[in-house]
């Protein structure tokens, strides 16, 4: 254990000693991606040893956190609007404020914030997450506003506590920060540099989740294919490359299946590929971001592929795996983008035929070199471009649902379904939704289903009898 985790853990008892008997309780708000979770599920786990017990009701919180996002602009709206709301309630009841995550690694948000939100307690970085329980304990004896952001790498804190959101289904971080650069991207400012977890740490973070009964791991990281190849590497273990990694994984016993996001394209290497094909655990979907299907445009986001390699690569991949399907980014409106380009987009889509893809409409970021390109593509044409990707995307989802209807499907079940509380809900190897009757005693176990039908974003099943 080294030193700051255990200042950290001192500080946890001492707020916990203050708060006794007060029954207090926090709300707390993700607005990112999976890492954001990963790292919202960090803070849940020290504020929750701090006594705090958790509320969806934002009007009874005592602490409230924003756990934020900068990728797109629609993320840091919901920070503004979501401010306006709970300022009230802490006029009402002196609800302690805290906003952390990537917005607060962003100087012209946080002067934003200083001057039209002012009323916030607490701000902390990305950097500085492991130091909430600090941040919280000046807070509440010198009753004095806290701004805790480093703009230097944060070091990899482990033994951090962790209230984890799911029991079947885990992530687990294994490297952060980034190296890309990809024009249109806020994540290397707000992340930093690759920084990659021990391997042994890992290990034994999923060997303790197997022990609890986790059932799935999802490996995180902004460019998991580049585990253990950049930051320090030094370190004393037998794994020394993402393969590696999946390769050892795949070895834990109680585990069932193994996801990780997002590679990158240009760091598909052979003896990932083979490790895919080789570890009966690791799903065979894979999210690819493609990002754009034009080759000058990908050139101009600094993605270090070209299409005709894009396409290789999924190729290559169907060769090694038949089994496998892939899943994808696309971002549409990236300046420069012309129709032809956006065509090519469109070509790379009809042809890998993707399971799933999650469609974005380029948003500026301010101090990424999109923003500064002169070449925006007007607001009208994004969206119109976006709603064609979507027309397709969505015939091509419908098409392959047809395929399932009829097969035997492994359906992790994850729980009863949220919208039909009659239905249990689990997932197939490639992610699709499976809705089907059966006793609650199923949750938590791999079981096989007989598609029935089709509902473009989830299926429907029925238990297969062998018999
Ligand atoms: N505008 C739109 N989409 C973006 N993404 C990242 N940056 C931007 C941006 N500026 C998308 C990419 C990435 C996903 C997580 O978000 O497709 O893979
Ligand atoms: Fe995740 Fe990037 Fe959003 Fe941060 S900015 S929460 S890393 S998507």
């Amino acid at each position: 254990m080294n030193l700051k985790i255990d200042t950290e853990l001192d500080y946890i008892v001492k707020i916990k000693k203050i708060n006794e008997g007060k029954n207090l309780k926090y709300f707390i708000l993700t607005m990112g991606c999976q890492l954001n979770e990963n790292d919202s599920e960090k803070i849940s786990g020290m504020i929750e040893n701090m006594g705090y017990t958790k509320t969806e009701n934002l009007e009874e919180a005592d602490l409230v956190v924003f756990n934020t996002c900068c990728v797109r602009e629609n993320a840091e709206d919901r920070l503004f609007g979501k401010l306006g709301e709970v300022k009230k309630i802490k006029e009402k009841r002196g609800t302690i404020i805290a906003i952390g995550g990537c917005m607060m690694q962003e100087k012209h948000i946080v002067e934003k914030l200083k001057q039209s939100y002012p009323f916030f307690d607490i701000i902390f970085g990305t950097h500085t997450l492991h130091k909430f329980p600090e941040d919280l304990y000046t807070k509440i004896i010198d009753n004095k506003r806290i701004e805790d952001i480093l703009d230097i790498d944060g070091e990899i804190i482990e033994g951090l506590p962790i209230t984890r959101n799911d029991n079947i289904k885990a992530s687990v971080t294994i490297m952060n920060g980034c190296n890309n650069f990809c024009t249109y991207c806020i994540v290397p400012y707000v992340r930093g540099r690759e920084r990659s977890r021990n391997p042994k740490d890992v290990i034994n973070e999923i060997k303790e989740l197997a022990k609890q009964g986790y059932k799935e791991i999802t490996l995180l990281g902004q460019n998991v294919n580049s585990y253990l190849r950049s930051g320090n590497t030094d370190f004393d273990s037998n794994i020394k490359s993402f393969s590696e990694l999946l390769r050892e994984v795949n070895k834990i016993n109680g585990i069932e299946r193994i996801r990780f996001i997002s590679p990158h394209p240009k760091d598909f290497t052979d003896d990932v590929i083979e490790a895919i094909r080789d570890c009966d655990k690791v799903c065979k979907i894979i999210h690819l971001p493609l990002q754009s299907g034009s080759t000058q445009i990908l050139k101009s986001m600094n993605r270090k592929y070209t299409k005709e390699q894009y396409l290789n690569l999924v190729e290559k991949m169907r060769k090694m795996i038949p089994e496998i399907s892939f899943s994808t980014d696309i971002i549409v409106g990236f300046p420069g983008e012309t129709e032809e380009d956006f065509e090519d987009t469109l070509d790379v889509v009809r042809k890998v035929n993707f399971e799933q893809v999650y469609m974005f409409i380029y948003s500026r970021r301010v101090g990424t070199p999109g923003d500064k390109m002169e070449n925006q593509v007007p607001e009208e044409i994004k969206h119109e471009r976006f709603d064609r990707l979507k027309q397709l995307v969505e015939s091509q989802i419908s098409e392959n649902n047809q395929k399932y209807i009829g097969t035997i499907q492994k359906v992790l079940v994850e729980g009863i379904s949220k919208t039909n509380n009659e239905l249990l809900t689990g997932r197939t190897d490639s992610n699709k939704v499976v809705n089907f009757f059966g006793s609650e005693e199923l949750i938590g176990n791999v079981v096989e289903l007989k598609i029935t039908s089709e509902h473009m974003w989830y299926l429907k099943g029925e238990l297969f009898d062998k018999c």
